[in-house]
This record gives structure tokens, sequence and C-alpha cells, in this order.
């Protein structure tokens, strides 16, 4: 087994009072959208969502505008559907027309919709932010001081794909998206390593996939003191029914 767990990623809305970091989720968005929408579509978020994130309402009608989004009308000339620039109403689009352009152009495999990507696999955020960093050499890696090319003389990465330790089959069509540190300029000058980028956009992706988290722990902790609350009245109350009655 030289399939590896997760990295130990610390994330802001962790916990029982964890809550998102809006500005982390805006330059996760920059990542997703300079980096991972060429090949990525995010389907069930549409633009204006990106306003529970902190961005203003002309902020999201300029992004938007970046985006083509698909109309029903299509162009005699090519057969493909025309597109208009997309509105605040629009959800975020992927950069193919469908499933066969999409693994057409990566050898065949399909990026999958990363909408709720975080919650839809085993390690959530820090199984993409592991993933998107981890990418090795084959030839020189070891588990536990073990070697891979020892244990499994035949092993190898076919071309199109990537050895990925922590994808679970290590061969992976997605080629390392973030080959860099400073791919992206952050604005609010955090330094843009790999693994910060990485962090960034699963966190970015993780509210994507639970937008209500925040809600959730609060319901929680609301809960839990209701039924602390609802306990001690229940034994006050059984304490004053039996008193003096043994
Ligand atoms: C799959 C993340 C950019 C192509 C995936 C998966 C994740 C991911 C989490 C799913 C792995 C799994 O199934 O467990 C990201 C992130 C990106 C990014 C965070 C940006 C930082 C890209 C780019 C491309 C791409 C730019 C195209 C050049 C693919 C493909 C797959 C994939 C083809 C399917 C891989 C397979 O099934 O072998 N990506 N990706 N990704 N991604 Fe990306």
């Amino acid at each position: 087994e030289f399939h590896l767990p997760p990295k130990d990623i610390h994330y802001s809305f962790e916990g029982p009072l964890g809550k998102y970091d809006n500005q982390q989720l805006q330059r996760g968005f920059q990542v997703y959208k300079e980096v991972c929408s060429a090949c990525h579509s995010m389907r069930l978020v549409a633009f204006r969502d990106l306003e529970e994130i902190g961005f203003s309402k002309p902020e999201v009608k300029a992004l938007a505008k970046g985006w083509a989004t698909e109309t029903p009308s299509v162009n005699p000339d090519t057969g493909e559907p025309a597109t208009r620039k997309s509105l605040p109403s629009d959800f975020i689009p992927g950069p193919y027309a469908n499933e066969t352009a999409a693994r057409a152009a990566n050898n065949n495999a399909l990026p999958p919709d990363m909408s709720l990507l975080a919650k839809a696999r085993e390690g959530g955020p820090a199984y993409i932010a592991s993933l998107v960093t981890g990418y090795a050499d084959a030839k020189t890696f070891t588990k536990d001081g073990k070697s891979l090319m020892k244990e499994f003389p035949d092993f190898n990465t076919p071309t199109g794909l990537h050895f990925n330790p922590y994808f679970a089959n290590l061969n992976i069509a997605m080629p390392p998206p973030l080959s860099a540190d400073g791919q992206v300029t952050y604005a609010d000058g955090t330094k843009a390593t790999k693994l910060q980028m990485a962090t960034d956009v699963s966190a970015f992706l993780m509210w994507a996939a639970e937008p209500k988290l925040e809600n959730r722990h609060r319901t929680g902790l609301a809960v839990l003191a209701y039924l602390v609350i609802a306990t001690l009245l229940a034994f006050g109350a059984y304490r004053n029914i039996w008193h003096g009655k043994k």
C-alpha cells in the first residue's frame, strides 16, 4: 500500500466553533479562476453566490462577464452553441462544450465538476490540497522506508498520466496544476506558495460544497446548550418531586 493519507492541514472552519475566513475563500476563488477553471466546472455555484464570501455586487458582475455561458441558439456555421457573457445569476460553467470534448482534451479522463468535490472525496479539503501538491517521482518514492520500485518492479506511469501517491490508484490523468510558487498574485499580499494556494483553493471548495457550515455549527451549539439546560431542569424537578419521600 503506497497510497498516502492526506497531509495534516488546518482550516479555520474545523471544530464546533469553526468559521470560514472570507479572505482565504476569496484567495481560493482566485486560484480556482486562474488555474482550476481551465479544466473544472462548478455548475452548482452561481456567480451571485460569491457575494456570500464577501465579493460586492459590482465585483460579481465583473467576474461573471469573464465566463462565457451557452445560449439555446446554435451558430449555423459551426454547429456550436452560441455564447454570451455570463450574468450574476448564471452558474459557473466549465471550459468544455460536453463530456466528449472534455475527455478529448484530458487523455480520456474527465475533470470532475468541483461544486461538491470537497464533500465527495474521503479526506475532504485536506485531500484536495494534498493531491495538488503531492506529485512525486515514482522511481524514488518510498513509504515507511519501503521503495515502491523495489516492491513493485513492474510499476509504471503510462504516458499522459502522472504519479501521485495521494491518488488512490497512484497514477492520475490531471497534470500538476500548481507548478510554481507565485503562480497567482494575491491582492491581500499573502505569499502564494504552492501549499498556500492549495490550502486556499480547497477551503474555497469546502465553502462551495457546504456553504451553510457555520449555521450548522451555530445550531449544534444552541441544541447542546438547550439540552444541558433541559437536563438541569429535569434533574431539579426530579429532586423537587421526590424531596423527603424516602
Ligand atoms: C481530477 C483538483 C486543476 C484536470 C481532479 C480531482 C481533484 C482535482 C480533487 C479529483 C481526484 C479524485 O478523483 O480523487 C484540482 C484543483 C485544480 C485542478 C484543486 C487547480 C488548482 C486542473 C487542471 C486540469 C485538471 C488545470 C487540466 C489541465 C483534471 C482531470 C482529472 C482531475 C483530467 C481526472 C483525473 C483522473 O480521473 O485520473 N482535479 N484540479 N485539473 N483534474 Fe483537476
